[in-house]
C-alpha cells in the first residue's frame, strides 16, 4: 500500500460502483479513511466489506445527495467513524439526456437536483469544516460535458457546465482558507452507465464500436485510469492546482473530428 493520502479522510459520493469505487478502491490503496455514500444501501454495503475486509478504514451509509438533512448526518456519524472530512468527490451523477423540445420540466428538475444542487450540498455541508481546520480539497467529478455539446444528450451537459462553474466559484472563494476546489473530466468511461447508453440501441454492439471509434486511441478508458488521476488531485502532491479542471478522455475532446 502506498502513502500519498494517508491523514486524508475522504467522502465519496455514488461510491457503491463505476468511478466511484474504483477512486474508492485507490484511495485506500494511498492510506486514506474513507466515508463511502451511496443512495443504493445494498451494493454500497456489498462493496464497502469487501474494501473493510480488504484493510479498509471507512464507514459507509445508504443516502441521497439530493436529501440534505441526510447529508448532513451522512457527514456527522462519518466524523465520528473516521474523523473529520478533509476531503470531498462529488462523483454521484445520473444521465438525463433528452432532445431540448422533448424533455419535460421532472426531468431538467432530476438532471439539476442530483448533478449540481447534490453536488453543492455535499461542499456546504464539508466547507465550514475544512475552514476551520485550515484546509482540505474538493474534486467534481465532471465530464467532457462540462465543455463540449453532443446533440440530444439535454440537459446534462448544462448540469456539468455549471459543476464547472460552481468548482471556479468555490476554489476562488476559499482559496485563501487553504481549501483547493477541482474538477476532473473524463470522456467515455467503461462503466454500467456507458454499458446501459449502449444498450439503449437497436444494435449495442455496433453502438459500442462506433464509441470506440470516436477516440484517438480506439478505446475508452477505465474507472481506474480516472480514479489515478482523481488520487493525484486530492493528495499533496499538487497544492497549487486550484479552481481548475483536469481532462482524462485520452484526446477525445481535442480532435476536430475522428481520423
Ligand atoms: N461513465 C462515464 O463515461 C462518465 C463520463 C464522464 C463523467 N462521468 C461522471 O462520473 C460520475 C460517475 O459516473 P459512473 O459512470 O461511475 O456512474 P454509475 O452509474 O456507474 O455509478 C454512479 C453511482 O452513483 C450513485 N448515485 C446516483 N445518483 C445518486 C444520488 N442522487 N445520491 C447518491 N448516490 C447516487 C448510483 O447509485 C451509482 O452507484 C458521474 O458524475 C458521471 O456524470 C461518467
Amino acid at each position: 500500500m502506498g502513502g500519498r493520502l494517508q491523514n486524508k479522510r475522504i467522502m465519496i459520493t455514488g461510491a457503491a460502483q463505476g468511478i466511484g469505487l474504483a477512486i474508492a478502491e485507490a484511495c485506500h490503496r494511498e492510506g486514506a479513511s474513507l466515508l463511502l455514500l451511496d443512495r443504493d444501501g445494498a451494493l454500497l454495503g456489498t462493496e464497502a466489506e469487501r474494501l473493510a475486509a480488504a484493510g479498509a478504514t471507512l464507514f459507509h451509509t445508504a443516502v441521497d445527495i439530493t436529501d440534505a438533512a441526510g447529508i448532513a448526518q451522512a457527514v456527522s456519524d462519518g466524523a465520528a467513524a473516521i474523523g473529520p472530512i478533509n476531503a470531498l468527490v462529488n462523483n454521484a451523477g445520473i444521465n438525463v439526456f433528452s432532445e431540448p423540445l422533448a424533455m419535460d420540466d421532472a426531468a431538467w428538475e432530476r438532471c439539476f437536483d442530483v448533478n449540481l444542487k447534490g453536488a453543492w450540498t455535499c461542499c456546504r455541508t464539508v466547507l465550514p469544516g475544512m475552514i476551520e481546520a485550515g484546509g482540505g480539497a474538493i474534486l467534481n467529478i465532471a465530464s467532457t460535458h462540462a465543455f463540449t455539446i453532443i446533440p440530444h444528450t439535454f440537459p446534462y451537459p448544462l448540469a456539468k457546465h455549471a459543476l464547472l462553474g460552481m468548482t471556479k466559484a468555490l476554489g476562488l472563494e476559499y482559496a485563501a482558507k487553504g481549501v483547493r476546489v477541482n474538477a476532473l473530466a473524463p470522456g467515455y468511461v467503461a462503466t454500467q452507465k456507458v454499458i446501459d447508453y449502449w444498450n439503449s440501441f437497436p444494435d449495442p454492439d455496433a453502438a459500442k464500436a462506433e464509441t470506440l471509434a470516436l477516440h484517438p486511441g480506439r478505446r475508452i478508458a477505465s474507472p481506474e485510469e480516472i480514479a489515478l488521476a482523481a488520487v493525484f488531485m486530492i493528495s499533496d502532491e499538487c497544492p497549487f492546482m486550484n479552481a481548475t479542471c483536469l481532462t482524462v478522455d485520452g484526446g477525445l475532446s481535442v480532435q476536430q473530428h475522428p481520423a
